[in-house]
């Protein structure tokens, strides 16, 4: 199940000054997905719940009910709301059941010759990532549907293995057939490798773990959530084989790492408290929200246009220079195979600038 680690809880937080009912404690375990937590910050200890994110919109009639009645300092009335809080959970997961769950998968074509018009053809199979001990057998697809912001071409463009799709597996049948189709919630694609490497080992999400760091050391700073899982753990950073990759546009990747929980996925496994990365997958909808229009300066015959470009990839114009040609290193500029040379003329000398983005995002100008 997917659930907001209790870090990142929607803004409900009791106060407590008793120790909390060990039997709604474990009702709320046993529900999983909205879990009791706890947190200690600068001494004081605090609890919340975590809560899917899917149902936050459900709980926020409570939340309004709740501050409402926070201004009482009544020991009584904050455990009647945190019991009504568990309970209203319990039920919520109940009455959702687990069909509700958007998990990762990894998305190939399944080798069959399907009509495009084909309804019932099974033209994909999905395998369900992280699966653990428990092995879940593949399932054969009909058809992904996209959410509108998707790019169908680029997505389904990718090569076997490299898409990842989080979404709902739905099933019809058909004159007594099962079949299957997923319906996404996030898309992702694999930024190419080079030199034949294939990405290995467990899918993650990234986020802030709020330890607090001091510069310098080793401090546990990233939260690294096992998808499809309950797993939060901490690290202390990743090692990222993008980084030596000519033009690699390394502000934005890692800002997408910690850019919500959805902008990219990464593949790999621990070593020594940090995550060796193996594979990237960013979403296809990048950047989220799109980038704001610019305008282009109007400059004289003598002078050119110059950019600045943002770590979501976005252009604004700085103004206009005259260019010193002579001042600007001379190198061809090329970049590593799926990757597209993006260049625009900055300011001072109106020299250019360049990153390599992937070849499947969309271009941002
Ligand atoms: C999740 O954590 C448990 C306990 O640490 C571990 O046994 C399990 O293998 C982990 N699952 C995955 C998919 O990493
Ligand atoms: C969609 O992706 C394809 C392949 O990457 C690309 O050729 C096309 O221009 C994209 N379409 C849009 C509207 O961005």
């Amino acid at each position: 199940m997917n659930c907001a680690p209790c870090l990142i809880l929607l803004s409900l937080v009791l106060k407590l000054k008793h120790t909390i009912d060990e039997r709604l404690y474990s009702i709320a375990l046993e529900s999983r997905c909205a879990v009791l937590c706890c947190e200690v910050k600068r001494g004081k200890k605090r609890f919340g719940l975590s809560i899917p994110s899917n149902l936050i919109q459900f709980f926020k009639p409570l939340i309004r009910i709740y501050r409402q009645l926070q201004i009482s300092t009544s020991r009584n009335l904050e455990m009647f709301i945190l019991k009504y809080l568990l309970l209203t959970i319990v039920l919520v997961n109940v009455a959702l059941g687990a069909t509700e769950t958007a998990l990762n998968y990894q998305i190939r074509p399944s080798g069959i010759t399907c009509a495009p018009t084909a309804e019932n053809c099974k033209r994909f199979i999905a395998t369900q990532v992280n699966q653990g001990a428990k092995k879940v057998a593949d399932v054969y697809l009909t058809s992904i549907n996209f959410v509108s912001q998707i790019n169908k071409t680029a997505a389904l463009s990718a090569p076997p293995g490299e898409l990842l799709v989080e979404g709902y597996l739905r099933s019809t049948a058909v004159r007594g057939e099962t079949f299957y189709r997923i319906d996404t919630t996030q898309v992702y694609r694999l930024l190419p490798l080079i030199e034949n490497n294939k990405p290995s080992g467990t899918f993650f999400h990234f986020g802030l773990s709020h330890v607090e760091c001091s510069t310098g050391g080793n401090c546990p700073y990233l939260r690294v959530h096992t998808l499809n899982t309950n797993n939060l753990t901490n690290a202390e950073g990743f090692i990222n084989p993008y980084e030596k990759y000519r033009g690699f546009p390394r502000g934005w990747l890692e800002e997408r790492f910690l850019d919500g929980s959805s902008a990219a996925v990464s593949q790999g496994s621990f070593v020594n408290n940090k995550i060796e990365i193996t594979g990237v997958y960013v979403n296809l909808f990048d950047p989220n929200p799109v980038c704001p229009p610019f305008t282009n300066p109007q400059c004289s015959n003598a002078q050119v246009a110059t950019y600045m470009r943002s770590n979501r990839r976005c252009l604004s114009a700085t103004g206009c220079v005259t260019p010193k040609p002579t001042v600007c290193p001379k190198i061809v500029y090329t970049c590593e195979p799926g990757y597209r040379l993006v260049s625009f003329a900055m300011a001072p000398n109106g020299c250019y600038s360049w990153y390599c983005d992937a070849d499947f995002l969309p271009k941002t100008y």
